[in-house]
């Protein structure tokens, strides 16, 4: 409790930053150039790259990078964020397409609903990448660039066991489950990672999901939204523990839910579990170097986002076989539909707890320095 004061301290300015940066008011429109809702000008690259809402900060740190990594290669990009939701990102990549992009970058919001727009996409010569997220229900989608979703998951479930192990005494231990959103195709893809880890460990009955939700139609979270997670949390801990009782261990797939699990618990007047997430979120990174939250993920956003230039750029010239350094090429993980394999530059995630956190983010000076003001 003696670096609780501090750790709020950090938090808030964190929290501040985070949220002013997503309720940005001018989430659309920016670009590197000046040239934002003008047509593609004849003579540069011109590259769309449609993000989703700004649901975790990994998203609000690649707007910036995007824009620096465009100018320094000198392509013109613009790039646009859909707060508004499904229809305004369907409007989006539809107006890049009809400016004459020569390549779209995709974080869509629900993978499964561009498929008009991509179907132009395809007719029009654009190139086509997913970003972090898949894109479903197409066969109109050239490559897929992000970090391994069901490594995220195992390392996530091998954590929580871990964590369980060092922290909470002979198992068997009471856990419970959380997913991401259900419209996100990394949701399943975390999830799975997850219980591929933790499955064996509940039919031996090391580990009891006390509540018994264990399908990910029970444990998603909509819209990756805290308040849904928090309330949830709320929830089971007045119906599945009540009294003293309070869960061992709790899976959450990324930072921003974890911190709203932990809330929940605390609200509650009792102890943190083991808690995982994802994504090296400022306030998160400082919980894990206290030992409040357990672990979360680093999928540091630097290498993937000049990964994803580097590969625009490639595609844009024509380059058939294009390569990716500290990428890994797989053709047969990820299907954009049934029987319809998707190339996918994949990136290796890193679990962090506190023990690890200082060399994980020895190359991140950011993080570096709120590891430092925690410890
Ligand atoms: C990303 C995660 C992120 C989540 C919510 C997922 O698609 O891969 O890093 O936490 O979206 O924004």
């Amino acid at each position: 409790m003696k670096t609780l004061k501090s750790a709020v301290a950090i938090s808030a300015a964190a929290a501040m930053a985070f949220s002013m940066a997503a309720c940005g008011a001018r989430d659309t429109g920016s670009s590197s150039g000046d040239q934002s809702g003008a047509a593609a000008s004849a003579d540069k690259m011109s590259v769309g790259i449609a993000m989703p809402q700004k649901t975790s900060q990994n998203w609000v740190e690649a707007e910036d990078m995007f824009k620096a990594s465009c100018e320094e290669q000198g392509i013109e990009c613009t790039i646009q964020f859909a707060n508004g939701g499904v229809a305004e990102q369907q409007n989006q990549v539809a107006a890049m397409i009809e400016n004459g992009v020569q390549v779209l970058v995709i974080g869509a919001i629900d993978g499964s609903q561009l498929g008009t727009q991509l179907k132009a996409a395809k007719d029009a010569g654009i190139k086509v990448i997913a970003y972090d997220r898949l894109l479903t229900n197409t066969t109109d989608l050239d490559y897929y660039i992000a970090y391994d979703n069901f490594g995220v998951g195992q390392l996530q479930g091998k954590a929580l066991l871990e964590g369980l192990e060092a922290n909470a005494g002979e198992s068997p231990w009471d856990i419970e489950l959380f997913g991401g959103s259900p419209d996100d195709s990394n949701s399943l893809k975390f999830f799975g990672g997850a219980m591929d880890v933790l499955q064996p460990k509940i039919d031996d009955g090391t580990l009891v999901v006390k509540s018994g939700q264990t399908e990910f139609t029970q444990v998603a979270t909509q819209g990756w939204l805290p308040k849904n997670a928090q309330d949830r949390m709320a929830a089971l801990l007045t119906s599945t523990y009540q009294g003293d009782a309070v869960p061992d261990g709790v899976l959450s797939p990324n930072d921003t839910l974890g911190r709203a699990i932990i809330t929940a618990v605390e609200q509650a007047g009792k102890p943190v579990p083991v808690v995982t997430g994802q994504d090296s979120e400022d306030e998160s990174v400082t919980w894990v170097t206290q030992g409040k939250q357990y672990s979360t993920i680093f999928k540091d956003t630097r290498p993937l986002v000049k990964a994803t230039v580097d590969l625009a750029i490639q595609l844009a010239k024509g380059e058939a076989a294009p390569k990716v350094d500290g990428a890994t090429l797989d053709d047969s993980q990820y299907e954009s539909m049934e029987g319809n394999p998707v190339k996918s530059f994949l990136l290796t995630p890193k679990i962090v707890t506190k023990d690890n956190a200082a060399d994980v983010y020895k190359d991140d000076s950011h993080r570096m320095e709120l590891v430092n003001a925690a410890k």
